[in-house]
């Protein structure tokens, strides 16, 4: 079966001038295909959307009027840093050690509020006891974190001490604790947690931290 097409007339020409349909010459079990010019609209499209797309590459790609995901993903995360930031300086505004002792540790809500958070985010390495150890098989085996029941405050026992180091974790500069430094909690908690996470560790130990009480000392 031969396919005649590159001789004879225009298909598209010949099917306009007699009004009626061209179908090729080829069949296979009974299907026959339609020859016609494809319609202008539909041509208009395709080409369309070539031209478009060699528009929008370089428009894209080589300058700077559109934004990449990239850039759009970066201002999103500046926004979201801005609100925690301002969160914060708000949060650091309206607290202190005394309030954190008289108010916040002095409130059973408040308290229970920080033991749930803890529960969930600390206890893994610093016990549900805040021995930093677990019971295995009856003896303790240690956890990575430091005890927060032993009186001892590696960076400072003041409560604000306590929040602003849970809230920004181990600072750049310490070897951390054998090696394994603490996280910044401020990244995935907010002030409000971590003051309560603060109030949670004072009403726990509350000897420690008697002397803020009554003072204003920040
Ligand atoms: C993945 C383990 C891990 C988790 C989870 C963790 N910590 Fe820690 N934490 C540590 C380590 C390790 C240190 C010691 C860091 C150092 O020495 O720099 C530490 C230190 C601390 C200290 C200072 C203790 C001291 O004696 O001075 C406080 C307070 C503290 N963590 C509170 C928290 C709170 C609150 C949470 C839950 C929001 C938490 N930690 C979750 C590992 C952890």
């Amino acid at each position: 079966m031969s396919d005649s097409s590159n001789s004879g007339p225009k298909r598209g020409d010949y099917a306009r001038e007699k009004g009626e349909v061209v179908l090729r010459p080829h069949e296979f079990d009974g299907i026959q295909e339609y020859d016609q010019k494809l319609p202008n609209w539909w041509l208009f499209t395709f080409y369309g959307a070539v031209v478009f797309t060699v528009i929008y590459w370089t428009v894209y790609y080589h300058t700077n009027l559109l934004k990449t995901d990239h850039q759009i993903v970066q201002e999103a995360i500046s926004i979201v840093e801005k609100a925690r930031q301002e969160d914060l300086v708000k949060a650091l505004a309206s607290i202190d050690d005394s309030k954190l002792v008289n108010v916040w540790a002095a409130d059973p809500s408040i308290v229970a509020a920080g033991q749930a958070t803890f529960t969930t985010n600390c206890t893994a390495c610093h016990g549900a006891d805040l021995s930093a150890t677990m019971e295995v098989a009856g003896t303790k085996a240690p956890l990575p974190g430091l005890p927060l029941n032993d009186h001892q405050w590696k960076y400072g026992g003041k409560p604000m001490d306590l929040f602003k180091l849970i809230n920004a974790g181990t600072p750049p500069e310490s070897p951390g604790h054998n090696g394994a430094k603490m996280q910044a909690w401020g990244q995935t908690l907010s002030p409000k947690q971590i003051a309560e996470l603060t109030a949670f560790i004072i009403a726990k130990v509350p000897d420690d931290f008697k002397a803020y009480a009554a003072g204003t000392t920040n």
